[in-house]
């Protein structure tokens, strides 16, 4: 490091990843941990797009808004990036990923209700590396811009079961050769997926089995290039949507906790209440198709194989075959045409992050009178709902629900209506 890389910045405004952003010979240097209104001396670490990544040596005049993170490992973890803002900044910081994606696409007039944050202690799903050092095996989410691992340990934002389950797993974990832990907490227990390292041997399952007992695993399931093997199973793994039972397929999507599932199954049921005739697309599991098949006919579309099946399973079993209809296709390459959707009085979708261009394009020329988006990327959100937008959609209004705390993730609902 050589002295010109150091220099004592006045942070203007929060980034999208949540690092301190200030001028620096006519670019952007990009403080880590820096806050509004702060003065720091900085390290220049290096190039970060057409800007400079820097590291806060020292915080010479901190913000009012600033406060001690809750977490032990806030200034390293990159699951985390703001726990270092009090709960104001960080909210205004939060609302403001989708207002600003907004204001890009020309949208910033639209009514962005109160930002809701889960709980801490309340995510139920979560993948981590596991890497083995000397005697030690380290679980946890990566530090940020690295490869390196962070403990897990003190963690705030997962559930108390997972914390359990991954402390009881943790020691068995580097001797077989894992690389990453995928948890989720079900209704009936942990479903863990171990990926990578050799399958177990008899010793390796014996330990398995203990800590599934001690640690409330209802699945356990390797997948290597091979593809998965089952370890252990004893208990399905099952969710409740609405009145229905799910059983999780492994390392299937589920949202990130239960609180933000109820919110945005609410706001969804809300924007298509009358609706007679729903498409549910990109539907997954079937967290709202399965919910809306109480009040309406539901047609649910979804691309792997795996989830449509669950999905369908779960209709039946419930009675529910009549009311929810399970299509699995690839919206991206085969979107459902504006003929298609014409039948539907309400649509549902709810994309990965890279957004749903191609059937907002469909939409956009469709007739259907309420399009509801659930996106959990306000910038792919933003595109798509400018594409609605100029094919006639009023947006009518968007909750946000924040399900990932303290990082730069951020889910939510929109209503969009015709006429
Ligand atoms: C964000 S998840 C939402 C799932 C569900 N709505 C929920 O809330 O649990 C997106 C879902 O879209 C599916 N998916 C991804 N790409 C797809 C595509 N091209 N066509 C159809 N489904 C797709 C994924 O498998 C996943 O289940």
């Amino acid at each position: 490091m050589m002295d010109k890389d150091i220099a004592t910045l006045r942070i203007e405004s929060l980034g999208t990843r949540g690092d301190g952003l200030a001028p620096w010979r006519g670019a952007t240097a990009y403080v880590d941990g820096a806050l509004p209104g702060e003065r720091v001396e900085t390290r220049i670490t290096g190039r970060r797009g057409d800007g400079f990544a820097a590291a806060a040596d020292k915080i010479v005049e901190p913000s009012p808004e600033r406060r001690q993170p809750p977490c032990p490992q806030a200034a390293s973890c990159g699951g985390c990036v703001l726990q270092h803002a009090n709960d104001d900044l960080y909210r205004r910081w939060k609302r403001s990923l989708l207002t600003d994606a907004l204001r890009r696409r020309g949208l910033g007039d639209t009514a962005v209700e109160d930002l809701a944050v889960a709980p801490t202690a309340s995510r139920r799903r979560t993948r981590l590396g596991v890497k083995q050092k000397g005697a030690e095996t380290i679980v946890g989410f990566r530090a940020r811009r690295s490869h390196r691992l962070v403990p897990i340990d003190g963690c705030r934002v997962l559930t108390p079961a997972l914390m359990r389950a991954i402390e009881r797993l943790r020691p068995l974990l580097g001797h077989l050769g894992a690389r990453e832990l995928e948890l989720t907490e079900s209704a009936t227990g942990i479903d863990v997926v171990v990926h990578g390292g050799a399958l177990p041997d008899l010793s390796g399952l014996q330990q398995i089995t203990e800590a599934a007992h001690d640690g409330d695993l209802a699945r356990v399931v390797w997948r290597d290039r091979g593809g998965l093997t089952p370890i252990l199973s004893r208990r399905d793994p099952c969710l409740m949507f609405g009145g229905t039972e799910v059983v999780l397929p492994p390392g299937a999507f589920v949202q990130p906790t239960a609180w933000g599932e109820e919110r945005l199954a609410e706001h969804v049921a809300a924007c298509v209440a009358g609706a007679g005739h729903i498409a549910d697309l990109y539907a997954g599991l079937g967290t709202f198709g399965l919910r809306l098949a109480a009040i309406a006919r539901v047609t649910a579309v979804e691309s792997v194989a795996a989830m449509a099946d669950a999905m369908k399973q779960a209709a039946n079993r419930s009675g529910q075959a009549g009311r929810l209809t399970v299509e699995r296709r690839d919206l991206a390459r085969a979107p459902l045409s504006a003929a298609e959707l014409e039948p539907f009085d309400a649509v549902v979708f709810d994309p990965p992050r890279q957004g749903a261009r191609e059937q907002a394009q469909q939409l956009a020329v469709s007739p259907v009178p309420c399009v509801v988006a659930v996106s959990c990327h306000p910038g792919s959100f933003s595109r798509d709902a400018r594409i609605l937008v100029d094919g006639g959609y009023r947006l009518d209004t968007i909750w946000p629900v924040d399900q990932f705390l303290w990082s730069h993730h951020l889910e939510l609902v929109a209503v969009f209506r015709r006429g």
